[in-house]
């Protein structure tokens, strides 16, 4: 049969695609966050050798591994070795996971936009985001109560990022990040001009950057460091086999994963200016110190940033609506990648058409994330699934992926580092070799057995067990079986 499989119009659309995949909602509240909460300034330390050791290196190999096999995970890791394809179905089921979580989050940061204009959320933007606007229960029972005011907006998010996936990979998938990313550096740069300027911001700048470095100590700061890397790089989970699987068959791959993590740490890096200045802001305001504003996660978004906005008087809408529109704009870019994973897998797989496959896998996908996050618990079940997927699902396909070539088949390593040296310009060679046979297998396995034995000791949070058992381990064993039995259906 003749080779259909469409290809990036140009090394740069792949470029372009692969940095709006990797600068996503993770960036803009996770990195800022986690790096302050880990030593400030001395975090960019364990950081950027958790980026060299092991963030590029799984890189160079997601690249290899897609690049070579012209596939997504399952196509790819079966052509490598014919039983790893349940390792790319695994994958692709985490990408799956993450899509309905990660729709959820967006629909916020698209009617924060909304919401910036006269700053809706009044003068307690926390009870407006728990009570009016997500209208979470304190009751440990849970029921899912259905929320039309998150419903539609929901909607409205999977209609346009299906859209984009239907227009295929050069018409769809590549023209969104080739008007959203530089959109996104536009907004985002006048965002940290405007955040730098404000009183007070050179204390949360001086919070952000003075190193603490007694936490270079602790282990779980390097932990922190390298569990970052992978979701923020988007490695590990599909994406980048997918993408790189695009590209056409003589490309320069160690220069653009180059150009990809650089670009990322870069825009890591102004998240956390800015986000600290406007803390700085927020606590220069209240008289207290940095410390006392300082909130991470979902909290920073759609709490922290609204009190911000609205002590910002004249200019208010306007910080608020450059804010949240990078937000979503980020989130966007991001999230059409993490649904291509299953959609390419689907294609390759079954030989049906790109209608087909964004149909099944968005209307499939859809509907449960549409069920479950227009109701009164979204929030408890981002966390959650969240929490699982990036901790147990994601790490896990990563490990089994590097541990495969480097401990099991070194064979297949020396063929993929052959494969990536004969096209680029940067060559693979022992340091390569010896940071995904040792140091990244070493720390991902340490990861993953501290994450498993607190969830299986302690739980997580303050949920019931039903509640992780159904949502937490519930996605994880989705995922086993999933992957299971996908890869026992035959190629069509
Ligand atoms: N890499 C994406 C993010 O940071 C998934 O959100």
């Amino acid at each position: 049969m003749l080779e259909t499989r469409e290809h990036w119009s140009a090394r740069s659309g792949f470029i372009i695609a692969a940095v709006g995949s990797a600068v996503g909602l993770g960036n803009i509240w996770r990195f800022p966050y986690v790096a302050y909460e880990n030593g400030g300034g001395a975090f960019l330390i364990p950081y950027l050798i958790a980026l060299l050791t092991a963030g590029l290196p799984l890189l160079f190999l997601d690249y290899a591994v897609g690049h070579r096999s012209s596939g997504a995970p399952p196509k790819a890791y079966k052509k490598l070795w014919k039983p790893a394809e349940t390792l790319g179905w695994w994958q692709v089921c985490v990408c799956l996971i993450i899509g309905l979580y990660y729709a959820g989050v967006l629909t916020w940061a698209g009617s924060y936009i909304y919401f910036s204009i006269g700053q809706v959320w009044g003068s307690d933007p926390e009870s407006f985001f728990f009570k009016t606007y997500l209208q979470t229960t304190e009751s440990k029972t849970f029921d899912l109560t259905f929320i039309s005011h998150l419903f539609w907006p929901l909607v409205g998010v999977w209609v346009g990022v299906l859209a984009i996936l239907y227009g295929g990979v050069k018409k769809g998938v590549e023209l969104s990040n080739k008007i959203f990313m530089p959109l996104l550096i536009v907004l985002f740069t006048i965002l940290v001009i405007q955040a730098v300027r404000l009183p007070g911001a050179a204390d949360g700048l001086n919070a952000f950057f003075t190193p603490n470095w007694s936490k270079m100590m602790d282990y779980k700061v390097w932990l922190a460091a390298y569990g970052h890397i992978f979701f923020s790089l988007s490695v590990g989970f599909g994406i980048m086999v997918t993408y790189s699987s695009y590209l056409k068959p003589k490309t320069n791959l160690t220069g653009s994963g180059l150009i990809v993590g650089f670009a990322n740490s870069s825009f890591e890096l102004l998240a956390g200016i800015g986000v600290f200045a406007a803390l700085g802001f927020m606590a220069h305001a209240a008289g207290k110190p940095v410390e006392e504003v300082v909130s991470g996660g979902i909290g920073l978004a759609f709490i922290a940033f609204p009190k911000l906005i609205s002590s910002l008087g004249a200019g208010a809408d306007f910080f608020g609506i450059l804010f949240f529109t990078s937000l979503f704009v980020a989130g966007i870019t991001s999230m059409v990648s993490i649904l291509e994973v299953p959609i390419a897998a689907l294609q390759d797989k079954l030989k049906w058409g790109r209608i087909k496959a964004v149909s099944v896998v968005g209307g499939g996908t859809g509907a449960v994330s549409i069920f479950l996050f227009s109701t009164n618990n979204a929030i408890k079940l981002v966390d959650i699934i969240d929490h699982f997927i990036n901790n147990l699902g994601i790490v896990s396909g990563a490990l089994i992926s590097i541990i495969m070539v480097s401990w099991f088949k070194r064979v297949l390593m020396s063929e993929l580092e052959t494969h990536i040296n004969r096209i680029s310009t940067i060559q693979l060679g022992k340091t390569w070799e010896f940071t995904l046979t040792i140091v990244t297998p070493v720390v991902l396995l340490s990861t993953l057995l501290l994450a498993l034995n607190s969830l299986i000791q302690k739980g997580y949070g303050d949920y019931s067990s039903n509640l992780l058992l159904c949502f937490g381990w519930g996605s994880i064993i989705f995922c086993a079986l999933g992957a299971l039995l996908m890869s026992k259906i035959h190629d069509r």
